[in-house]
């Protein structure tokens, strides 16, 4: 029995998990798997009727279980970061999650914006997820002079920056802090290569901006330089301006792309826009020994909440990812080919794929596919 934590959290989120749910149970039934689901009320509606974003409590109750599948967060009615930052990346980062696998995959039969039709498109996008410009160490100063110190705490390094501000003739100024470490530049290319090495890949591109922001970027060429070497695995380095040209141009190069955590979020919606939109792609947050989190690319989607229209593709996919950080791979397959057959058929299309197909039409689609094959 596996104890998996769902939090549907806001907007298109519950009925996007309601079908990958369903979906879920179908397989346990046709596998012989055992999955025990809790439901957690975090998001908005939560934090709109407490006050509360996200308790100690509800942490600890999610810490025993052997994955998280979220939907989305983020609301019109609550000002931008206080859910994504407050239980998104908090959760990310208490339950380390250092790895944000995205797999970027072309179904056969979905539209693309490319010109050409139906280019192979096949890349594993591994963007770290716990540092770069995401650890939150930033500020704004108004007037005058000012010093701050800005505290970075992890289980590794305690980092204090002493930041004195005097803004003469200045209006106004805003900073933020970006952070690598050498163990967090490491542990991701070792997850990377050898992701490449269990996939057969024989080329790992490497992301950054080293012509620019030379100390934080070196540091993540090294640890790229150094994993080349042990995995005995090609590697290049690429700067992200050219990854994005490059994605559009001739995305078939690209097959593992490890990428800092800022850079792979805005890849990777380039990425999930190439596959066919953001109803498609999934996610995985994860930690190798801990507890991971799955969800789908995309936000929450308020514009279409509620309307039956959103689809459930990408959070049924960032199941059969979780059913196979769970260790069944094959029946992580038995997911994939269910959607690809589907996808492939054509008769069922949600909106935004440019069918009429409704949310829950989309998941019975799937379901009896897989209870066909
Ligand atoms: P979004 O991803 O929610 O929506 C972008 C566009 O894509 C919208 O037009 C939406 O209708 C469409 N879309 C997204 N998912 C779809 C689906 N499954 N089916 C059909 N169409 C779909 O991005 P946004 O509008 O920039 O952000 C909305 C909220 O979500 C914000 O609060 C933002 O901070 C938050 N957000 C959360 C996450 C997350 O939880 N991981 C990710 C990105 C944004
Ligand atoms: C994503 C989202 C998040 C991120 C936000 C909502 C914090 O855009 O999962 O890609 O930037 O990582
Ligand atoms: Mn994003």
């Amino acid at each position: 029995m596996q104890k998996i934590g769902v939090i549907p959290g806001d907007g298109i989120g519950p009925e996007v998990i309601e079908q990958a749910r369903r979906v879920v149970d179908v397989l346990a039934e046709k596998r012989k798997l055992e999955f025990e689901f809790e439901e957690f009320p975090v998001g908005a509606g939560h934090y709109l009727k407490t006050g509360e974003v996200l308790s100690e409590e509800t942490i600890h109750r999610l810490s025993r279980k052997d994955a998280i599948l979220l939907g989305a967060m983020g609301d019109p009615r609550v000002a931008p970061g206080i859910l994504e930052k407050g239980i998104l990346l908090r959760l990310r980062f208490h339950f380390d999650q250092f790895v944000n696998l995205r797999p970027v995959k072309l179904f056969e039969g979905v539209p693309t914006p490319l010109s050409e039709s139906s280019p192979k498109i096949d890349i594993q996008f591994v963007r770290e997820n716990t540092e770069d410009f995401y650890v939150g160490l930033g500020g704004r100063v108004k007037e005058g002079l000012s010093k701050t110190e800005l505290t970075l705490l992890r289980r590794t390094f305690e980092a204090k920056f002493d930041v004195g501000i005097d803004l003469k003739d200045e209006e106004e100024l805003a900073f933020q802090i970006g952070v690598i470490t050498r163990h967090g530049a490491r542990r991701i290319m070792e997850f990377a290569f050898e992701l490449a090495k269990r996939k057969g890949i024989g080329l790992v591109t490497s992301v950054d901006k080293a012509n620019v922001l030379t100390d934080m970027y070196g540091l993540w060429r090294e640890a790229c330089e150094e994993a080349a070497q042990k995995y005995k695995i090609d590697k290049e380095f690429q700067y992200v301006d050219a990854v994005a040209l490059h994605m559009v141009r001739n995305p078939q190069r690209f097959k593992l792309v490890v990428v800092p955590n800022l850079f792979g979020d805005i890849l990777t919606d380039l990425g999930a826009a190439l596959q066919g939109g953001l109803g498609i792609a999934p996610s995985g947050n994860i930690n190798p020994s801990g507890v991971s989190m799955f969800e789908p690319v995309r936000g929450s989607a308020p514009d279409i909440a509620g309307k039956g229209m959103a689809n459930p593709i990408g959070a049924i996919l960032s199941c059969a990812l979780m059913v196979e950080t769970l260790g069944h791979v094959e029946a992580a397959r038995d997911i994939e080919n269910a959607v690809k057959a589907v996808l492939k058929a054509g008769r069922h299309r949600t909106p935004d794929l440019g069918g009429k197909t409704s949310t829950a039409g989309m998941g019975d689609a799937v379901i009896s596919q897989l209870r066909m094959q």
